[in-house]
């Protein structure tokens, strides 16, 4: 790791003060009984009755630093919009997240400044996030000058720094433009300007399903290691019950907005309790390549 960050850390050391007993266990990232309420698309014509869908229905859970924690589920059943809440790019309609224990909604000035930076987020669809007229190299530098006030020269090595340590040879690649790429390319690209913020937590939502089956072994091993090595937290949110047992320590499985079972990746995946997971594994055969690339 390189360089250093300018953020003041003033939310931690209000945390600390307030709980210095329990510093450790104050998790990194939590949702206490979130909802989210959307207006339902689609109701043509009954604009009298205008509905609302519940697409997270009062979930809580906590990551701890360095977890990983793999949040599964059927389509629609909620994960996006529990991790874009965890991300502060949705509001919850009831309940709270709690960054470091303090209500994400409450964070102001350096304290939302340090949560934007420490909560980072790498999408399925990295082609789509990133500017197409920004080189490779301008993209990743961003998040260095903005989060990390880094300065030109400073952040120039750390471009290169974090493009090496996704496997992108930065003489290579960093004057490339993002069309010049690679899905995998693209999404080790996503990955490395997640890093430049140096965060604590990654919300990755499904981000090798848009790639090649044959890519996603790699992104993944890639995953692996850089949280392993810098002792990142994950949301890893997946289909991918194999991406489940190879990468995480605990699971949650959602359905319809609301958290129906969860556990550690193995009790969930050896005695689903749910007949929902059971479904869900059912139709997933689990010994899948991420088992053997992870062990
Ligand atoms: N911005 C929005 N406006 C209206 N409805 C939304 C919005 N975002 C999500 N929804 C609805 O909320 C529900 C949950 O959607 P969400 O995208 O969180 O599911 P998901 O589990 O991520 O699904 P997928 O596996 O397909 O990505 C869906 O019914 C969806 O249509
Ligand atoms: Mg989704």
């Amino acid at each position: 790791m390189t360089g250093h960050t300018m953020t003041p850390d003033i939310p931690a050391s209000s945390t600390l003060a307030k709980d210095q007993s329990s510093t450790s266990t104050v998790p990194l990232l939590e949702a206490r009984n979130v909802g989210r309420s959307f207006a339902q698309r689609g109701t043509g014509g009954l604009w009298r009755a205008r509905q609302t869908q519940l697409a997270v229905d009062g979930v809580s859970l906590q990551i701890h630093p360095g977890e990983v924690v793999a949040l599964v589920g059927e389509s629609g059943s909620g994960k996006t919009t529990l991790g874009r809440m965890l991300l502060g790019l949705t509001a919850p309609s009831s309940g709270q997240v709690l960054f470091r224990g303090e209500d994400v909604s409450q964070l102001r000035g350096a304290a939302w400044q340090r949560f934007r930076r420490e909560v980072q987020v790498v999408f399925q669809d990295t082609g789509g996030s990133l500017n197409p007229r920004h080189t490779i190299g301008q993209s990743v530098a961003l998040p260095l000058r903005h989060n990390r006030g880094l300065d030109a020269a400073a952040s120039a090595r750390e471009v290169d720094a974090l493009l090496e340590q996704v496997g992108l040879p930065p003489a290579h690649f960093r004057q490339r433009l993002p069309h010049e790429l690679s899905g995998g390319q693209r999404q080790r690209v996503g990955i490395a300007r997640a890093l430049a913020s140096q965060p604590a937590v990654i919300v990755a939502d499904e981000p090798v399903s848009a790639l090649d089956v044959s890519i996603r072994a790699q992104i993944l091993r890639l995953m692996a290691e850089l949280q392993r090595a810098r002792g990142l937290a994950y949301l890893f949110i997946t289909h991918d019950l194999g991406v489940v047992r190879a990468l995480a320590d605990r699971v949650l499985v959602m359905t319809g907005g609301r958290v129906v079972e969860s556990g550690s990746a193995d009790e969930v995946l050896e005695r689903p309790q749910h007949a929902y997971t059971r479904r869900l594994l059912a139709a997933t055969p689990v010994p899948d390549p991420a088992r053997q690339r992870a062990d």
